[in-house]
């Protein structure tokens, strides 16, 4: 019955235009998903990652940064849809400061470091089919943004979504677009190369790749990474931060045990009884970050040594077929990640860097915290920290979690927090204009509904 499922599958990619390199890697999933592969990385087959190079202590030539800057391409990922947050286009459309959008402070971003460094320095979103034309229409307004003949995005490929009951492709009639999903940012490679793009790059002369997520304002361009990327002459690179107990979820790196080559284990990777081994800051001290650099001209090579087909170790997402109705069909979504191609290149490395280079936005108190004044803008459009301690903020998921509802209780702006060392929300309040959070300030449920303008809420 799966046989057939996959043909399927396989047909209504073809229908859909996707290129045959795309229909091999889902092809390979496929098969994986058939034979149960679950992915699991026990403890045992693994070795800790304790001594990555750290950022602090790379010394830099200003002449090879500069070298280096002129090959550089800044790719940003922009294809995911802040499901979490309730949210069905790209996140990075939303406000964070001064009344920009991540997407508009990215490419300020962008736009600030080619003034300060004279490089080209592209910009190239991978935009998935429900990002793009969004995305595009924000981006039309930076006409100084384009580089040469390189397109602003490349598009990710789409598969369907797999009924968990039989693996046949989903039908949904109520909205058809809802029988396709983005496979991932593990396609970046695979969507690189079908789209042309890779090859566009390798012939105008660009060299090296420095990658993140479009919900992390902290990844400005950095010539320092940079040349230290270069000049070890590894062909791919993670950026890693230190742990803190606080740090509970986030991929990290390990050694794996039979062949000696970095891995990258995530949550979904790890036997949910060793998960203590996961979150144990001291055993594994580095969590990944989603940065990342690598070389074209070795990404090349590795893809035509494997036929086009990046050889990404499977993730099965289950979900619902309309991710907002849970009585919809269930449904697997055949995904790969990104940085766990740090296993598919021969000499891969990491480097530590600071809390600065990983500001993610992944739930509405992130949210709250870009949008607050313990951060602020600099000169080069990076959201720097303006308290030494960055308060936690947790609301409560009732009202709070969708992006909806949070926009609703906060209609004149977040609290004031960097008084604060911790501001915890429980139940449903509208907050007025100026509110003030000091120490570790407590909403509950009892208080009334509506929290007044200029309100001091103390601890
Ligand atoms: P995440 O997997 O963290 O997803 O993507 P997300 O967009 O934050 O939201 P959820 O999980 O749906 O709530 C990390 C980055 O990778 C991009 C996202 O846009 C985000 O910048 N991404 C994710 C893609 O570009 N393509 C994908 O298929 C998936």
């Amino acid at each position: 019955m799966s046989t057939e499922g996959l043909s399927q599958a396989q047909r209504k990619m073809r229908e859909e235009g996707v290129p045959q390199t795309a229909i091999d890697v889902f092809t390979r999933y496929y098969d994986q998903l058939e034979q149960g592969v679950t992915g699991s990385i026990p403890e045992d087959t693994i070795e800790p990652y304790l001594d990555p190079q750290r950022l602090e202590d790379v010394r830099m030539d200003p002449f090879q940064a500069k070298e280096v800057f002129d090959k550089l391409v800044v790719i940003n990922l922009n294809g995911g849809l802040g499901t979490s947050m309730g949210m069905d286009r790209a996140k990075s459309l939303l406000p964070v400061r001064d009344g920009k959008s991540f997407l508009e402070l990215i490419v300020e971003q962008v736009l600030a470091a080619r003034r300060a460094t004279g490089a080209r320095l592209p910009l190239l979103f991978m935009n998935s089919f429900r990002t793009q034309a969004d995305t595009l229409e924000v981006l039309a307004k930076y006409p100084d943004l384009p580089v040469g003949d390189l397109p602003l995005d490349f598009l990710q490929n789409k598969e369907p979504k797999l009924r968990t009951d039989d693996l046949t492709p989903v039908d949904w009639k109520a909205d058809p677009s809802l029988e396709w999903c983005p496979p991932g940012h593990g396609d970046l490679y695979t969507a690189l190369q079908t789209s042309g793009v890779l090859q566009q790059l390798l012939d105008a002369g660009f060299r090296y790749a420095s990658v993140s997520n479009s919900d992390n304002l902290g990844t400005i361009p950095n010539p320092v990474i940079a040349s230290w990327f270069a000049s070890s002459g590894a062909p791919y690179a993670a950026e890693l931060c230190r742990r803190t107990p606080a740090d509970r979820k986030g991929g990290h790196l390990a050694v794996r045990k039979a062949d000696g080559r970095l891995i990258l284990r995530d949550t979904a990777q790890t036997p949910p009884e060793e998960m203590d081994f996961f979150t144990d800051e001291h055993r594994h001290p580095f969590f990944h970050t989603n940065n990342l650099w690598f070389d074209l001209v070795k990404l090349d090579e590795v893809l035509k040594a494997n036929d086009g087909v990046m050889p990404l170790p499977l993730i099965r997402n289950e979900k619902t077929v309309d991710p907002a109705d849970k009585t919809s069909t269930p449904v697997y979504q055949i995904e790969s990640a990104m940085g766990a191609a740090i296993e598919v290149f021969e000499g891969a490395t990491a480097i530590v860097v600071g809390r600065d280079r990983f500001l993610p936005v992944k739930a509405t108190s992130d949210l709250l915290l870009v949008r607050s004044d313990a951060y602020d803008l600099d000169d080069r459009r990076a959201l720097v920290q303006r308290v030494e301690t960055v308060p936690t903020v947790s609301l409560d998921a009732e009202h709070y979690k969708l992006i909806g509802d949070f926009d609703e209780r906060f209609p004149a702006g977040v609290p004031s927090i960097r008084e604060a060392r911790s501001l915890s929300v429980e139940g449903d309040h509208v907050f007025g204009a100026g509110v003030i959070a000091r120490g570790e300030a407590r909403v509950t449920a009892e208080d009334p509904r509506e929290i007044p303008d200029g309100t001091v809420i103390e601890g």
